[in-house]
């Protein structure tokens, strides 16, 4: 496997062809502002200039995630966007949209791929032969996007806490415990290098969709995420490297308390000592259940320290997950 190749590989390094990719992106964008002055509408300006060229705001919202820095939004993103909302027009009642332009529901969606065939699509033996990676209608409608009862958006929250908990680098290396259908993982993938993401996961219908619609569709195919099938904590298929991070989001409370410390035990070696951390979502039961001190005695016995429980607020809609932070504690 190719992945421990930047294991070693520290602290953030501008390379050339990045600068250069700044410096085009400046220069499309450029191209963006002088032709929008004349429409006077908002240029909605994303590329990723260097600090520079951008004369507008102090901290630009899309710019400054990917050297290391601060990775949720800021009030000041917050306050543009809802400004946008209001310059727009958009008034919502009660947090409720009006209907849309033929609007279908998801069930409806799938039927209609089912059954009508429009004049652009390829008819007998040729339906089957132009396109490279056929997904499941199922899927293509986004049906997965429900199978864990949590809005969809959850995920950013979840990648935005623990990846400003624990100051996440792009060329951080992160283990998910549980991944799914990439609601969390997605984020992760988009942000950190090739190969940097990890997750053990052991439903089919999930790692297919993680597969076949959700790493195509996001153009993410080139990350290259190392997503392997398996149970019962078995982290054998993951080599020797080191992980700053790994996280269990809803997975331990669904499993037997054995299987966790099972789990801890082989996850503790794979932990970088001091600086990596592990975090477990809802509550840690499999050591509550213990008993206080029988539960800090178990968790240090494995090098495991309890740091601190946390709550992170969602950014769209009301609620809050809790969150509890281990860390290896010995070398
Ligand atoms: C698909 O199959 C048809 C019939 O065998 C053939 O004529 C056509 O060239 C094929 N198209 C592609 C893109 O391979």
């Amino acid at each position: 496997m190719a992945l421990s190749s930047s294991w070693a590989a520290k602290g953030v390094v501008v390379t050339v062809p990045v600068l250069v990719l700044s410096a085009s992106a400046a220069a499309i964008c450029l191209f963006f502002l002088l032709s929008s002055l004349s429409s006077s509408s908002s240029s909605i300006c994303t590329c990723p200039v260097p600090s520079a060229a951008v004369s507008t705001t102090p901290v630009g919202g899309a710019a400054y995630g990917r050297f290391g820095a601060r990775i949720s939004p800021t009030e000041e993103d917050v306050k543009w966007v809802k400004d946008q909302i209001e310059a727009n027009g958009l008034y919502m009642q009660d947090n409720i949209l009006r209907k849309g332009i033929n609007p279908r529901t998801r069930a409806q969606q799938l039927q209609d791929l089912i059954q009508f065939k429009g004049i652009s699509h390829y008819e007998g033996e040729q339906s089957s032969n132009h396109t490279a990676l056929p997904c499941p209608g199922e899927l293509l409608v986004e049906e997965h996007h429900s199978n864990y009862g949590e809005p969809w958006a959850g995920g950013r929250d979840v990648f935005e806490f623990l990846a400003d908990s624990v100051h996440l680098a792009p060329d951080a290396r992160v283990l998910e415990i549980g991944c799914g259908t990439l609601r969390v993982g997605l984020h992760f993938i988009r942000y950190l290098n090739p190969g940097h993401f990890h997750c053990l996961e052991r439903d089919e219908l999930s790692l297919m969709a993680a597969f076949r619609y959700e790493l195509p569709s996001q153009g993410l195919l080139h990350k290259r995420p190392l997503i392997v099938k398996g149970e019962d904590m078995d982290f054998r298929k993951f080599g020797s490297g080191m992980y700053d991070l790994v996280y269990a989001s809803a997975v331990f409370l669904h499993m037997p308390d054995k299987l966790v410390w099972t789990g801890l035990e082989s996850l503790v070696n794979k932990l970088k000592p001091y600086k990596g951390r592990i975090f477990v979502s809802h509550n840690i039961k499999f050591c509550s259940r213990l008993g206080g001190d029988e539960c800090t005695k178990r968790l240090n016995s494995l090098g495991l320290e309890y740091l601190a429980k946390h709550t992170h607020d969602s950014l769209l809609f009301n609620h809050y997950e809790i969150w509890f932070e281990f860390r290896r504690s010995k070398a």
